[in-house]
C-alpha cells in the first residue's frame, strides 16, 4: 500500500493543542509518525493531551499566546530544545458573539490578539532562519465565518478573513524559503463551539439552527473532517499548494 499522508518524524507544532480539533490534530499526527510539540495554556490539559499521542519523541510547552511579547522567546527556546520545525498548525482561537451594539475597540483586541496577531506572530517567529526545515509547511485554520454573514459574528469573522488576507501575502514572501502557508475554513463542527452556538441561538430547533442545516447540507461537521485537511495540508504530499484557505464546511459556501 502506499500512504499518501506520511509524516513519519516531522516535528510539527500544534498551537492551541489542549481541547477541541487542535487536540485532535495533535493525535491524528502523531499517528501519521509526526513528532509533536504542543503548545496551550492549561499544562494539565497538556499532559492529558501528551499521554494520548501516539509513538515517542512529543513534547509540551504551557504558553499564553495572547502574550505576543513572549511568543518570540518560546519560538526560541523550542528551536534549541526541539531543533527546527517541518511544520506548524496554528489552531488557537475564540469565538465570542459581540453584536454591533457591543462593539468596543478592546474586545475587538482580546478577539483579534489570539485569533489574528499571535497567528502572524507565531509564523513570524516559525519562518526565522535556522528555526525551519526545508519545505516547512504551515496550517493555520480559520473559519467558514469569513466568507458567510451571521449575526453578531462581526468582530469574529473580521479575525479569522484577516487571517486569510494576510496568509495569501505571507504565503508570497515565504516561498522563496520553499515554505508553504494554507488556512482551511471549518464550516459547523460538533465541538464546544457548537454548544455554545446552540445556547446563543435558540437550541436545536432554534430557527438559527435550522438555517444553518438547510446551508451545511452535509450536516454538522466531525473533528476528524477538519483535522483529515489539515493532515493532508500539512504533509509533503500538499507540496504544490499554497496561499489558499480551504472550506471544510459540508456545503456551505457552495450553497
Ligand atoms: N468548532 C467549530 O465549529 C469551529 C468552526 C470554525 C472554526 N473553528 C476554529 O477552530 C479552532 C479550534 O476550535 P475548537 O472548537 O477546537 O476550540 P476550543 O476547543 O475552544 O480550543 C481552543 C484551543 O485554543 C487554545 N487557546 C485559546 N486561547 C489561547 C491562548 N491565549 N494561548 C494559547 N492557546 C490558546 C486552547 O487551549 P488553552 O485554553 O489550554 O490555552 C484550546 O486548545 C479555533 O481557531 C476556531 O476559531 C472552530
Amino acid at each position: 500500500m502506499y500512504p499518501l499522508i506520511d509524516l513519519t518524524d516531522r516535528r510539527i507544532l500544534v498551537a492551541g493543542a489542549s481541547s477541541g480539533i487542535d487536540r485532535q490534530t495533535a493525535v491524528t499526527l502523531s499517528r501519521l509518525g509526526a513528532k509533536i510539540i504542543l503548545v496551550a495554556r492549561r499544562e494539565d490539559k497538556l499532559q492529558e493531551v501528551l499521554g494520548e499521542l501516539e509513538n515517542d519523541g512529543h513534547s509540551c510547552y504551557c504558553a499564553d499566546l495572547s502574550r505576543l511579547e513572549a511568543i518570540g522567546d518560546l519560538f526560541k527556546r523550542v528551536a534549541s530544545e526541539q531543533g527546527r520545525l517541518d511544520g506548524m498548525v496554528y489552531t488557537a482561537g475564540i469565538r465570542k458573539n459581540i453584536p454591533l451594539s457591543m462593539f468596543s475597540p478592546e474586545k475587538v483586541n482580546d478577539v483579534f490578539t489570539i485569533n489574528y496577531f499571535a497567528f502572524f506572530e507565531c509564523v513570524r517567529q516559525a519562518c526565522k532562519r535556522g528555526r525551519y526545515q526545508e519545505e516547512m509547511r504551515i496550517v493555520g485554520i480559520s473559519s467558514i465565518a469569513a466568507f458567510v454573514g451571521n449575526k453578531a459574528q462581526e468582530v469574529y469573522a473580521g479575525s479569522k478573513a484577516a487571517m486569510n488576507a494576510s496568509m495569501r501575502c505571507i504565503a508570497h514572501e515565504v516561498a522563496e524559503k520553499g515554505i508553504c502557508l494554507n488556512t482551511v475554513a471549518p464550516g459547523m463542527i460538533g465541538t464546544e463551539m457548537y454548544e455554545d452556538y446552540l445556547a446563543d441561538y435558540g437550541g436545536e430547533d432554534g430557527e438559527a439552527n435550522q438555517n444553518l442545516k438547510r446551508r451545511q447540507y452535509l450536516g454538522i461537521g466531525k473533528t476528524e473532517d477538519v483535522v483529515n485537511a489539515i493532515a493532508f495540508l500539512i504533509s509533503p504530499a500538499a507540496r504544490f499548494i499554497t496561499g489558499v484557505t480551504l472550506p471544510v464546511d459540508g456545503g456551505m459556501t457552495a450553497s
